[in-house]
Order: structure tokens, then C-alpha cells, then sequence
């Protein structure tokens, strides 16, 4: 292809090809995610640095955090699940390796933190891989006293008197979860006079004043922290005299807010997931099967070191009508919209993205009008993603613009009969609007929006073919089924969710995932132009 009609594509692609692609029409007319950004090496030990300080801060001198890491999962007989951190250990060690623990004593006199490492050990580092030195330990988290896992256990029996008893093993990750307990070296003797350096701490606990932080979810039983669980079940059953203390409402606070650093990791999570959207616009035409675009959506994560952040789903047809929808089996067919809610992990930050395209490249009368609906929807919530705008509660300000649309749009087109109904437009968008993304792709979000937070905001309208029957049986719904269901059967199967990644600023919301194209008449360019430059440039 020459240079000219590159750069007619690539300017009629709109914001995938972007300008770079123009200047440098050599590199293609596709979408290729940058290199990561220089913060994320660069500033990561100032970010976990100031991330412990903020915790210790609200810990108080009486408090002792413990966090494990997680522990691998297995998926079956002696094969586990990619091994995945725990998020809080993440955030405050950037530690991706099992068999860890973290233990944080503001009140201590000089070793306020503490990086447990399982230790190395041949045998199992012959199977798994490299098993991470202190050395290591303290590069990656900045943290100077990195000590042998075997180790947290005794340090505990020290700082906790009264527990000794129940603080042999379990609990300790080298035996709960680390993979270094076996075969591996003596275990050392303890560093330094632990009761000198801890005599404050060790005092409160005397006194039944300490304070035990850990994630302790209220719901019981958890498969996440069942040993922060049944740690805590066993300290209160002996009478160990610590008040304990869940540390979620502790970090929720502090990861609503994110570093700049953080902002370039997301930023490069949308880079990676637009260069997935591009291919998937290109391909996703009328016969190909579902789990086709999800293999160019993990495609691309993968060879962008990268991961999805949450199960790719490429639902064709009726089934854009079920939210997460993840089978991806089906078969696309000419006249079927296709809802992409896929997007990328990188470095355990996740992203959040949905588009809904047509697969033959024009929607349809009745598809153009419910998608101009949600897309007036979703800019007119994105509006109000301002600092003291709240996304959630009664005053939530997102969904209340959201829904102005929707009672006007649907009731003009007869899908609802009360103009002025927001429990109508939750009949066909029935679900939240936003929610924050970082290490979860639920992450710790809103209620009062801030500058730093990053939330989605993601309306849809979905008509499932059954909707109707499943309404409960009253005499109001009776009136409303009858009146809306002549309408219902011309829009009966079509789903549309848009959801874009917004970061709150001190001045207008900044959308980070703008790249990929979202008006109507945008996405219809795209898939044109792009589908006819496959023809002549060969996907990346
Ligand atoms: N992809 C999950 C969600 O949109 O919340
Ligand atoms: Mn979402
Ligand atoms: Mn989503």
C-alpha cells in the first residue's frame, strides 16, 4: 500500500491509527501499544515507599499489619492456576512470588517493616523457577529488613506474648502456601534483639492495648483469606487480649486515589487493550466464531506482557443481552451486534472496556437507535465525573444523567410508558454505572468523586427476549408489558454496553480509554477502514 492511501486510512481509522501512525506510515497503519512507561520502573519504590507510610500512619504505634501473600491455586492434580498476588501485599511490596508475608510495626524502634521471603530452595527452584533473593526483595520493594518466611511466626510469638501458644505453624507461609518450606536450608536464627527493638509493642500487647491489622472479610470462610481467618478466630478464642482490625477499609481509602505512576500503568493497560480493539474491529465479521476475537483480544495481551484483567467477553447477537456473558462459543451472524467487554492487566493493574459494534459494518435502524442512546447516556454521565459528584447513593450524579437520557430516549421510542420513571430504564439497564479500577477491576471506588480516582462509566440497554415474562407478575406490570410490548418485539435481542476508564482531574474529566472509538458514526469509519486495509496491510 503507498504512503498516500496509508494516510487516508489512517486518518479516516480516527483515533486506533492515531497521528503516529500518520507521520510514521511505515509502521502500518495498525494500532501498536507503546513501551511501558518510564514511572513504572522508575518510581516504583517511592510509590511503595509512601504507600507503607500512609498505612503506619493510620495503624497507629499500638498496631501490628500482618499480610500474607497469596497462596497458588490449583486448577488440577499437581498443575495450579497462574499464579496471581494478593492485592494489598502487591500494593505495598510489589512482591509477585508466593510464600510471603509482609508485617508492618509503627511502633517499633528502628525495623517498622518487614519483607518475609520464602527462602531459596534448589529442589523446588528446579521445577518452579528462581525463588527472589533478599537482595532482590529489597530492590523491588525498597524495603531494607527481608527476612526468611520461617521467621514471621517467632517474630510473632515475640510481638504477641499471649499467643504463643497457637503460633506454631499455622498461619506461616512457609508451610501455608509458600513453596520454599520443603528441602529447603536451615531456617536462620532471628536477627537482633527482637525484644529490645520491639519492647513498645510487646508492652502494649501486655497491656491487651495491641492492635492486630489483617484483611479479615466479614463474610466467613473466605478462599482469599482463610488464614488471616482462621489466625484471628484462634487469637480470639485464646483470649490474646489484641483488639483485632480489618485493614480493607484502611487500603480501600488509599488505593481510591491513584499515583501518577499508577495513571501511566492504567494508561498503558488502554494502550494494549486498544491495539486489541483494532484487531477485533478488523476481523469480527459475519461468520466468524466468538472465541476467534477473544483469541486476538488474548493475543495481544500476551505478546504485550500483559493479561486480561477479568474473563474476555464477545457476546454476538442475543447473547450481548446476558452482562458477562463468557462462553464465547457462538457463531456471528450478518445483522448481529457484537458487545466486547474486554480489556488488559498490566503489571496487576486492570482496565475496563466495552464496545458494541455491528459485524457487517452498518446498524441496523432499531441498533442505531438504542446505541445513540446509550453512547448520549454514557457522555452525559461522563460529564459529571467531576471532584464532589458523587457514583453513589441517592445523590449519585453519574446515573442521574445517565437516566435522564434514558427516560427521554425510551420513552420517545415506547420502551417504557412513564417519562419520568427511573424504576422503568432499570428494566432495561440493570446494572451499576461505575465503579473504580486498579488492582481489581472492581477496585476500591467512588461515592465522592477526587481528583485521581479512575472509574468507568458503562451504561447499557439490554433487551432480553424473555425481559418481558420475567417481569413480576403485577397488576402495574401487566399495564406496562401490554403497552411496551409491540415496541419490545422490534428491538427484542439487541444489547449495547459502552464503557470507557475516566480519570477525575481537578478540571474536566480525562478519558483514558478515547483512543478507541466509540460514536456511531466513528466505529462505522473504523470498521471500514480497517477492514479494507486488512486486505492490503496484514495484521501486526
Ligand atoms: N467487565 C466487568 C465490568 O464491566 O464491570
Ligand atoms: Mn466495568
Ligand atoms: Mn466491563
Amino acid at each position: 500500500m503507498d504512503r498516500r492511501v496509508l494516510l487516508v486510512v489512517a486518518l479516516c481509522a480516527g483515533s486506533f491509527a492515531q497521528v503516529r501512525a500518520v507521520e510514521a506510515a511505515d509502521a502500518g497503519i495498525w494500532k501498536v501499544a507503546p513501551a511501558p512507561p518510564a514511572s513504572w520502573d522508575r518510581d516504583r519504590v517511592a510509590d511503595l515507599a509512601g504507600r507503607r507510610k500512609a498505612v503506619m500512619e493510620q495503624m497507629g504505634e499500638k498496631g501490628i499489619l500482618i499480610l500474607y501473600a497469596a497462596e497458588p491455586r490449583n486448577y488440577a492434580a499437581d498443575v495450579d492456576w497462574p499464579y496471581r498476588q494478593e492485592n494489598d501485599f502487591f500494593y505495598l511490596t510489589g512482591i509477585a512470588q508466593p510464600g510471603g508475608a509482609l508485617v508492618l510495626v509503627p511502633g517499633a524502634a528502628a525495623i517498622r517493616e518487614i519483607l518475609f521471603l520464602a527462602p531459596s530452595n534448589p529442589a523446588q527452584e528446579n521445577w518452579t523457577g528462581h525463588i527472589l533473593t533478599p537482595e532482590e526483595g529489597r530492590r523491588i520493594s525498597g524495603i531494607q529488613e527481608v527476612w526468611d518466611a520461617r521467621l514471621l511466626n517467632p517474630l510473632l510469638a515475640t510481638l504477641i506474648p499471649r499467643a504463643r501458644g497457637i503460633l506454631t505453624p499455622p498461619g506461616a507461609p512457609a508451610e501455608a502456601g509458600g513453596r520454599g518450606g520443603r528441602g529447603a536450608p536451615a531456617a536462620p536464627a532471628a536477627p537482633g534483639d527482637w525484644a529490645q527493638e520491639f519492647q513498645k509493642v510487646i508492652d502494649f500487647a501486655q497491656k491487651q492495648e495491641a492492635q492486630l491489622f489483617m484483611i479479615l472479610p466479614a463474610r466467613p470462610a473466605s478462599v482469599e483469606y482463610h488464614r488471616e481467618q482462621e489466625f484471628a478466630a484462634k487469637l480470639a478464642a485464646t483470649g490474646a487480649g489484641l483488639a483485632l482490625k480489618d485493614a480493607t477499609g484502611i487500603f480501600s481509602a488509599l488505593r481510591r486515589i491513584k499515583s501518577q505512576r499508577e495513571i501511566d500503568i492504567l494508561q498503558q493497560a488502554v494502550e494494549i487493550t486498544a491495539e486489541a480493539f483494532a484487531r477485533a474491529y478488523a476481523v469480527a465479521v459475519p461468520g466468524t466464531w466468538e472465541y476467534e476475537i477473544q483469541a486476538q483480544f488474548e493475543f495481544t495481551f500476551l505478546r504485550r506482557n500483559a493479561h486480561w484483567g477479568y474473563p474476555c467477553i464477545v457476546a454476538s447477537g442475543r447473547n450481548a443481552t446476558t452482562l458477562h456473558y463468557e462462553t464465547n462459543k457462538d457463531r456471528m451472524s450478518d445483522g448481529d451486534l457484537l458487545l466486547m467487554d474486554d480489556a488488559a492487566e498490566f503489571d496487576g493493574y486492570s482496565v475496563d472496556v466495552t464496545r458494541t459494534i455491528p459485524v457487517n459494518g452498518k446498524y441496523s435502524k432499531e441498533q442505531a437507535e438504542i446505541y445513540r442512546l446509550v453512547w448520549e447516556a454514557q457522555q452525559a454521565g461522563i460529564r459529571m465525573a467531576l471532584p464532589g459528584h458523587t457514583t453513589a447513593g441517592p445523590a449519585d450524579s453519574i446515573t442521574a444523567a445517565a437516566n435522564k437520557v434514558f427516560r427521554e430516549g425510551l420513552f420517545k421510542l415506547g420502551l417504557i410508558t412513564d417519562g419520568a420513571s427511573d424504576q422503568q430504564v432499570r428494566i432495561w439497564f440493570n446494572h451499576g454505572i461505575s465503579h473504580g479500577i486498579g488492582l481489581n477491576v472492581h477496585d476500591p471506588g467512588g461515592r465522592e468523586l477526587q481528583p485521581g480516582m479512575v472509574i468507568t462509566v458503562e451504561p447499557g440497554l439490554y433487551f432480553r427476549p424473555d425481559a418481558l415474562d420475567n417481569l413480576a407478575k403485577t397488576a402495574e406490570n401487566e399495564k406496562f408489558i401490554e403497552a411496551v410490548r409491540p415496541v419490545f418485539e422490534k428491538y427484542k435481542g439487541i444489547g449495547v454496553r459502552i464503557e470507557d476508564d475516566v480519570l477525575v482531574t481537578t478540571g474536566e474529566p480525562k478519558v483514558l480509554s478515547q483512543g478507541i472509538p466509540s460514536k456511531l458514526e466513528d466505529v462505522e469509519a473504523a470498521l471500514a477502514q480497517l477492514r479494507k486495509a486488512m486486505k492490503t496491510a496484514p495484521l501486526p
